[in-house]
């Protein structure tokens, strides 16, 4: 048996989200979502399994980290195996110098190709998604490249992401708008989600909402039609902070940045590029542009007060595993 082996995962973008879990173990999510894979935000991870550990140990960008998390995940993975042998995890983010952007969900598709490589389980890649998910829900979506679905599906089984290929994947960008220097989160989405199920009067709405969002955005995927796609995910990020700005107390991810920067994107599309925002559990602002209008949006930005980096991202392929 391989006791050791690398993986890399890019991190994914909703553009319908995932925002909300149904109750039980394993991230099951309340409805389904749908993303686009960045290759401008990698994680690339290493798994050891070391009969000499006492416990696993987890670095993470060359510093010692809490690795609770990362136990919890790789005990899935040793029962599969039927081993009981701990692990060294040596993770590193490829992200840009500011923090704060999605890095649970390439960091735990990473960490289970890795696991079940280096422990010999073999995994098809839906039962990888669906294995990612335990990790973290969104990173059941960053097995895959391109657009991705996933599927909140009436059983446990049915949680897994797969690919949809569209005629727009050679042609989409995405511009990552850095607000306020990547502070850290105020507000994990783990906790987030929990709240606004609890408290907030528009939850109820939020989730009848998302069907119907997935339906149409796979629809304009298949269709081709940039357009319609970019004024859903931008109105689908918007309805989830709604439900989020609506608990009680609330939770409001944005700065005065992210507004500027949204209000910036409705100038672009107003000037004929293509552009529409959507917002994660932070303040980053992340643009879906195409190829041709990347370098016009990431300037645009570049000069909205409180924007302190940017980037544009093309599209990401699913994880990549190495011996
Ligand atoms: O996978 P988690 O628990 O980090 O949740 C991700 C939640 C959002 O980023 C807000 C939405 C999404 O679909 O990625």
């Amino acid at each position: 048996m391989s006791a050791t082996a690398s993986a890399r995962a890019c991190a994914n973008i909703a553009l319908v989200k995932y925002w909300g879990k149904r109750p039980g173990p394993g991230n099951l999510p309340a409805e389904g979502s749908l993303s686009l894979a960045l290759d401008a935000l990698v994680t690339e991870t290493r798994v050891t399994f070391d009969a000499g550990l006492a416990s696993d140990a987890l670095e993470l960008d060359g510093a010692p980290a809490d690795a609770t998390r990362v136990t919890e995940f790789l005990d899935l993975v040793r029962s599969r195996a039927g081993i009981a042998t701990r692990a060294s995890v040596i993770t590193r983010n490829h992200f840009p110098t500011a923090s704060g952007l999605a890095s649970s969900a390439s960091g735990f598709a990473a960490l289970a190709a890795a696991a079940t490589r280096a422990a010999n389980v073999e995994l098809s890649p839906r039962a990888l998604s669906r294995l990612a998910r335990a990790g973290s829900g969104s990173a059941a979506r960053s097995i895959f490249g391109g657009f991705v679905r996933m599927h909140a599906g009436p059983r446990d089984d049915d949680a897994y992401a797969e690919p949809i290929g569209s005629p727009l994947t050679p042609r989409v960008r995405m511009v990552i708008a850095v607000i306020g220097g990547g502070v850290p989160k105020t507000h994990g989405s783990r906790d987030a989600m929990e709240h606004v199920a609890a408290t907030s009067p528009l939850y109820d709405a939020w989730l009848e909402l998302v069907p119907l969002d997935l339906e149409a955005a796979h629809a304009a995927l298949e269709q081709g039609n940039l357009t319609a796609l970019g004024e859903l995910a931008e109105a689908n990020a918007l309805a989830m902070h709604a439900s989020a700005i609506a608990a009680r107390p609330a939770i409001i991810y944005w700065q005065p940045g992210t507004l500027a920067a949204l209000a910036a994107v409705r100038e672009l599309r107003a000037a004929g590029n293509a552009a529409w925002g959507t917002m994660d559990a932070g303040p980053h602002v992340k643009v879906l542009t195409t190829a041709d209008d990347a370098d016009a949006v990431a300037a645009a930005l570049r000069a909205v007060p409180g924007v302190t980096e940017t980037m544009i991202s093309g599209v990401g392929t699913g994880v990549e595993v190495s011996a």
